[in-house]
């Protein structure tokens, strides 16, 4: 008996458990990041409806690299990459967006096994549904169960479901676009290990790291020319008004990407060009900004092949092979479990 069916809605379930998407811990999370100091707010929290947009459209600006180089080697490499583990597999994958990569990964799956069971994972459930409704079509051997949910929140799910004590095959968790870079070092091996828990030997984990390179092709990436990494940005403010009923003026805030290179990642904040008071009403709260004083909004760390070789040791994995593009700006890491 087949799993594949025509009718693609058959093939498709849709966990929402969107923590650290609803609205009480973005209200938590921006009292308590406004509130400290220096203050700061957590990336998670850029895709909205719009932000996932903008966050598209930045993957397809000429200054940012990362998207074309990792197409790249999934372009060139996806059936010896899929080799690396003895099929047949499950595909899971942590923060999914628009899953246009994983076409590529999924069409060389598709080339050595009949069927594939999907489990896309991201923070935005309006992704999960666009990318799953064109995945099923364009794919009628491929069964998605998709969790709208934050990393940890959706690990915990996947191990409850009992999804990968299925030991009829093996699993393939893909982490890709550097997403890993978001995560300082220890929240790194706080989440690989969090994912090696749930795998077995042989499994194996697909990351998608961008690398140390000169600070000018990095802050470009950071800091286009259109403004649409500012955009982006200052969304977070967007939504901070229209959902906790706050008065930011977003044009009083300005976008700002910096390499701090003692730390090797870029990061970027919002600035406040004026002296000024901020009012979010949703959570009774009154925030003064001086001028120049800034949030910080992310971290982009950078690798070298060593640092993550040192990150697979901590973690229970082995770096088993790594993949470049033809200009060598972005790395692509088998860890396999051991
Ligand atoms: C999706 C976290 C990998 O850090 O490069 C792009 C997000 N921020 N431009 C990155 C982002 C500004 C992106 N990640």
């Amino acid at each position: 008996m087949s799993d594949s069916h025509s009718d693609p809605s058959i093939r498709f379930t849709l966990h929402m458990l969107a923590r650290g998407g609803d609205s009480d811990t973005f209200a938590e999370d921006v009292r308590a990041g406004l509130g400290s100091r220096p203050r700061f707010l957590l990336p998670k929290y850029f895709y909205d409806g719009l932000g996932a947009q903008l966050f598209e459209a930045i993957c397809r600006l000429p200054e940012y690299y990362l998207t074309r180089a990792e197409s790249e080697i999934l372009g060139q490499h996806s059936d010896e990459i899929v080799a690396a583990v003895c099929g047949p597999v499950r595909l899971i994958e942590l923060g999914s967006g628009s899953a246009d990569k994983t076409r590529y990964l999924i069409e060389a799956l598709l080339r050595r096994q009949k069927e594939l069971h999907y489990f896309p994972v991201d923070i935005s459930d309006v992704s999960l549904e666009r990318s799953s409704e064109e995945l099923l079509h364009v794919y009628p051997q491929l069964r998605i169960t998709a969790y709208a949910a934050d990393y940890f929140t959706a690990l915990q799910a996947l191990a409850d479901a009992g999804v990968i004590e299925r030991q009829d095959k093996r699993t393939i968790v893909l982490f890709l676009g550097s997403n890993i870079g978001n995560f300082d070092e220890e929240e790194s091996r706080e989440f690989l290990r969090a994912i090696r828990n749930m795998l077995h030997p042989e499994d194996g984990l697909l990351i998608g790291a961008d690398l140390k390179k000169s600070v000018d092709v990095l802050l470009a990436a950071y800091d286009d020319a259109l403004g649409v990494t500012s955009a982006f940005n200052r969304n977070l403010l967007v939504r901070i008004n229209s959902e906790l009923d706050a008065d930011f003026d977003v044009r009083k805030f300005e976008h700002r990407a910096h390499y701090n290179e003692r730390m090797g990642r870029v990061e970027i904040h919002l600035v406040s060009l004026v002296k000024q008071t901020v009012r979010i009403r949703a959570i009774d709260l009154e925030i003064h900004f001086e001028e120049g004083e800034s949030i910080h909004t992310e971290n982009s760390y950078k690798f070298d092949l060593e640092q993550l070789g040192e990150l697979a040791r901590q973690t229970g994995f082995s770096l088993e092979k790594t993949w470049h593009d033809s200009a060598q700006r972005f790395s692509f890491n088998l860890f396999a479990a051991v």
